[in-house]
């Protein structure tokens, strides 16, 4: 594990210095740093070797859970990663806010456990930013070089329902599934930031549970081509970012977060979870039906459902990201590990992707 110590000086004329353990995220020495998206549940970690997993939302299924022990599940959640000293992150899901579940709290059990990277950068304000909204840099393998290679973005797309708390008429209140605009004034300012300081456009990727309307908008309107988005596409119409009353009809609550998703340059590919029964990934370099954003060319995915909780029987599996120091910005390798030890939808998201011809994907289940 990536573990360095920084032996700090505290105040001047202090002889005591204090150590602090602080994990860094960076390319190996082949010059390539993977990452394994998972949404509840670890395995394939035999086979693939990341350097950092993505925990992408919902974690844990809320609405069955108990106040006096819901975050006891986070401790079964991390096990197998602690076991194997991998270094994790995670945005929380629409189902990881429940009457007797609450973010804050999934979020102080993971921070017990120092490989966790998970962050939260926005106060929040209510139930309006969410918790998991940061970033974290990844650095190159030369460590003398310091400006950080790769940016990776995590969002809050909220949803579910407020911790202990009822109506008038005693039903549980419902939190929009949408990454807020103060998270999105906290994401560009941070960004132009980042990019000024290095006087470089660090290239990046985005995290976030619940997918963009940009891909409903695709898979309603262009549709999602079997060989040139290679994927499961069984849950169509697919669920998609918006206020809590589930609705379909595109009324823009995420427009903001899209509009600085493609003015973001260097913004690579985009991952989230949510609809089990996809996990295809399409370039957006257009304006989609109903939306009036134009697409800059990002690649927008979704990861592949890893848990037994939740709906759903297609094989389980995770999304790997496959970024390469030499390559970066110009291509990303990315493909499904399968449960059962086999590959899935192995493509290379580079300038050609969505021209590019592949073989269709099984449609497995177990
Ligand atoms: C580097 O590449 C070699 C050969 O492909 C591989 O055996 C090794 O595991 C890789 N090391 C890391 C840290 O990825
Ligand atoms: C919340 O948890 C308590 C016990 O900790 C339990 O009695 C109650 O039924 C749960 N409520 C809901 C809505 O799940
Ligand atoms: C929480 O408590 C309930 C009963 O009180 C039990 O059935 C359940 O297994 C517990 N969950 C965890 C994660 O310990
Ligand atoms: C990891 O799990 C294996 C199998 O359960 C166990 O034998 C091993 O001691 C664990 N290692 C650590 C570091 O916890
Ligand atoms: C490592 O980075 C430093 C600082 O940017 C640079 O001077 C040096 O040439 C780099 N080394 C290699 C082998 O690229
Ligand atoms: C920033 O980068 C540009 C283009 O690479 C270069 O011309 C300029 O001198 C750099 N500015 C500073 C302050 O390093
Ligand atoms: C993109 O990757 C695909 C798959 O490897 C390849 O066939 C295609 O030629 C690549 N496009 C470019 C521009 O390199
Ligand atoms: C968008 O990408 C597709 C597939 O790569 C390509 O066929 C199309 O020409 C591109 N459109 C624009 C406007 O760049
Ligand atoms: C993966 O391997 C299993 C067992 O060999 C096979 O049944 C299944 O069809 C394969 N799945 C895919 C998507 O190739």
């Amino acid at each position: 594990m990536a573990l360095i110590f920084l032996a700090l000086a505290v105040g001047v004329g202090r002889a005591m210095a204090l150590a602090i353990r602080e994990p860094i995220l960076r390319f190996t020495d082949n010059g390539t740093f993977q990452i394994a998206v998972f949404s509840d549940l670890h395995y394939g970690e035999d086979i693939e070797h990341p350097q950092l997993v993505v925990i992408n939302g919902d974690l844990i299924t809320g609405e069955n859970t108990y106040k006096h022990n819901s975050s006891d599940y986070v401790d079964r959640i991390v096990a197998p990663l602690v076991n194997r000293s991998l270094l994790w992150a995670s945005t929380y899901g629409n189902h990881d806010s429940e009457f007797n579940l609450s973010r804050q709290e999934i979020f102080a059990r993971e921070k017990r456990y120092p490989n966790s990277l998970t962050q939260s950068m926005v106060p929040m304000h209510s139930y309006s930013s969410g918790v998991s909204n940061y970033y974290l840099p990844v650095y190159s393998a030369n460590k003398s070089d310091m400006t950080p290679k790769a940016i990776l973005w995590f969002f809050d797309s909220r949803g579910g329902n407020e911790f202990q708390t009822v109506d008038e008429d005693g039903k549980v209140v419902a939190i929009n599934n949408y990454v807020d605009s103060s998270v999105v004034n906290w994401f560009t300012t941070a960004r132009d930031k980042l990019n000024d300081l290095h006087n470089t456009t660090i290239p990046s990727l985005a995290f976030f549970h619940i997918p963009v309307t940009a891909m409903l908008a695709f898979q309603q309107g262009p549709g999602v081509n079997p060989h040139k988005e290679p994927g499961i596409n069984d849950d169509d119409p697919l669920d998609e970012q918006g206020p809590s009353d589930g609705s379909f009809n595109y009324k823009g609550q995420d427009k903001p977060f899209m509009k600085a998703l493609v003015e973001t340059k260097g913004l690579m590919a985009t991952f989230s979870g949510h609809d089990h029964g996809d996990d295809w990934c399409f370039k957006w370099n257009k304006t989609l039906p109903e939306m009036d954003i134009k697409g800059d060319g990002v690649v927008l995915c979704f990861d592949r459902h890893s848990g037994y909780g939740g709906y759903g029987t297609w094989t389980r599996g995770s999304r790997q990201i496959l970024l390469d120091e030499r390559t970066l910005g110009s291509q990303t390798e990315t493909w499904v590990r399968l449960e059962q030890g086999n590959i899935s939808g192995a493509v290379v998201l580079n300038s050609t992707y969505g021209e590019d011809y592949y073989p269709v994907v099984l449609d497995t289940h177990t």
